[in-house]
């Protein structure tokens, strides 16, 4: 048997506990494994971005920048891998490039040694400025640009597409390609077309990473086969948040491949201190209420409807709302025509609830009686291209009021923003360091919200308010 040692990228610390327990692991959860996490031999922790950035601030009362300091200062040989959305960064709309650049300045100066970087509709154009940036202030091996594709089903995307777009994210300067298949759309024996057709297209040294989850039950035969066909780096999650909505466990990973080519060099058994915490860390988010022992379960719902887990459960939500519970199946129907209407876009955030919440409409309402601001900006190019042809009706009814279609990088349409976001900082009176800007400028809310207490708890000015954190931030 031919083969080479594989690479282990673990989530245990961002997508395990964002895909199991709406992201509500403390660092006061990690700190005591840290040490012992960093002697495993991993490539990567994944531990920052994602939705962690957001939930430090919203739900943690933890200022991220200090989170990402706290974890380098543990991790001294194990490079922090982060999770980026583009020119999304770890917000919901598109940024001025300014923003994007300091975001990324700031993140590798504070220790992130990998970025992956990804955008929902695989428009280039879109990740341009950040991987730009990652090879501007991540050089000579500070940081690992990991450019990813959005892996989705639909007849545009085929095998040749994902293909062309890794080579023109190689020749754009990315070190790594990640197959993101986030929704666990990727079949076993089309993993393996998949990346043995990217390591023939690629450079020698582009290292292969594939992400998949385990919803549907089939997330290590996606990487057992992605192994045989020469993937370089695949992420799992350690055992205790592992499977099922979460990425495929790292213990049965690394016995499999044991004494093989493929073997990891991972000893299991300095794994099993740290499953034991995160057996506890994972009991206690149960009994917190933030843990359904429904997500580990196997759910053939994505493969049957071929509709992320999460888009499924919104539209159900939607539905419920509405009282039209009996519509799900019209919906579900109604999918795959407004996404063959707007493009094909792959369905993950914002793209599945912008396709979601236009097919409830057209099934309550008729179709396209009601078009959402949120549809028709996508029909307008307001989000980036599209990978297919939109539908020339649906843009008659979109434009009808003048409205126009952008062909341009979206971006190129927003000012730079960075000094009129530190003026509002420093004069609120929050501003301590550049940071503070970037974190406002995602989340200028729940920033400011953050920044209150952090003064109140500074200062003991408004020790009410230092003191209630429970009242503040229902965590
Ligand atoms: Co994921």
């Amino acid at each position: 048997m031919e083969g080479k040692k594989l690479l282990i990228t673990d989530t245990i610390l961002r997508d395990a506990h964002q895909s199991h327990a709406a992201t509500r692991m403390k660092f006061e959860d990690m700190e005591e494994v840290l040490p012992l996490l960093d002697e495993i031999g991993y490539y990567s922790l994944e531990a920052w971005g994602g939705a962690t950035f957001d939930s430090c601030l919203r739900f943690l009362n933890e200022d991220p920048w200090d989170r990402l300091r706290n974890l380098r200062k543990y991790l001294k040989k194990t490079p922090i891998q982060m999770l980026l959305r583009g020119q999304n960064l770890l917000g919901y709309r598109h940024y001025a490039d300014d923003v994007v650049e300091s975001f990324i300045d700031k993140s590798i100066e504070n220790g992130v040694g990998v970025i992956r970087v990804f955008d929902a509709l695989n428009d280039p154009r879109n990740l341009e400025t950040s991987i730009k940036a990652i090879k501007k202030y991540g050089s000579s091996g500070k940081c690992v640009c990991e450019a990813a594709i959005s892996y989705t089903t639909s007849p545009v995307h085929t095998t040749e597409y994902f293909v062309n777009l890794a080579k023109q994210l190689e020749d754009m300067g990315a070190d790594n390609i990640c197959i993101k298949d986030m929704a666990n759309l990727l079949l076993p024996f089309t993993a393996y077309d998949v990346v043995s057709k990217l390591k023939k297209a690629l450079r020698p040294e582009t290292k292969v990473h594939l992400h998949t989850h385990n919803t549907s039950g089939t997330g290590d035969m996606i990487n057992l086969m992605a192994i045989q066909a020469g993937v370089d780096i695949v992420d799992c999650a350690l055992s205790p948040l592992g499977n099922g909505t979460s990425n495929p466990a790292t213990e049965p990973l690394v016995a499999t491949l044991k004494d093989t080519p493929y073997d990891t060099g991972i000893d299991i058994q300095k794994l099993l201190p740290i499953v034991t915490h995160f057996n506890n860390v994972a009991a206690k988010l149960e009994k917190d209420g933030f843990l359904n022992p429904k997500v580990r379960r196997v759910d053939i719902n994505t493969l049957l409807y071929q509709v992320p887990g999460g888009m499924l459960s919104n539209l159900m939500n939607q539905l419920k709302q509405a009282g039209k519970e009996e519509k799900l199946l019209d919906c579900l129907a109604e999918v795959p025509e407004v996404r063959k209407d707007c493009g094909y876009p792959p369905l993950v955030t914002p793209s599945s609830q912008i396709v979601g919440t236009q097919a409830v409409w057209n099934v309550l309402l008729g179709k396209y009686k009601t078009i959402t601001a949120q549809y028709k900006d996508l029909i307008l190019g307001k989000y980036g291209a599209v990978p297919g042809e939109i539908n020339p009706e649906v843009t008659k009814m979109c434009t009808a009021h003048g409205e126009e279609v952008i062909t341009c990088r979206p971006a190129d349409l927003i000012a730079d923003e960075m000094k009129e976001l530190t003026d509002k900082v420093k004069s609120d009176g929050y501003y301590e360091k550049q940071e503070d800007v970037l974190s406002y400028a995602l989340f200028p809310e729940v920033a400011t919200n953050y920044f209150k207490w952090r003064k109140a708890n500074k200062t003991g000015v408004d020790s009410d308010l230092a003191n209630s954190v429970d009242k503040v931030y229902p965590v």
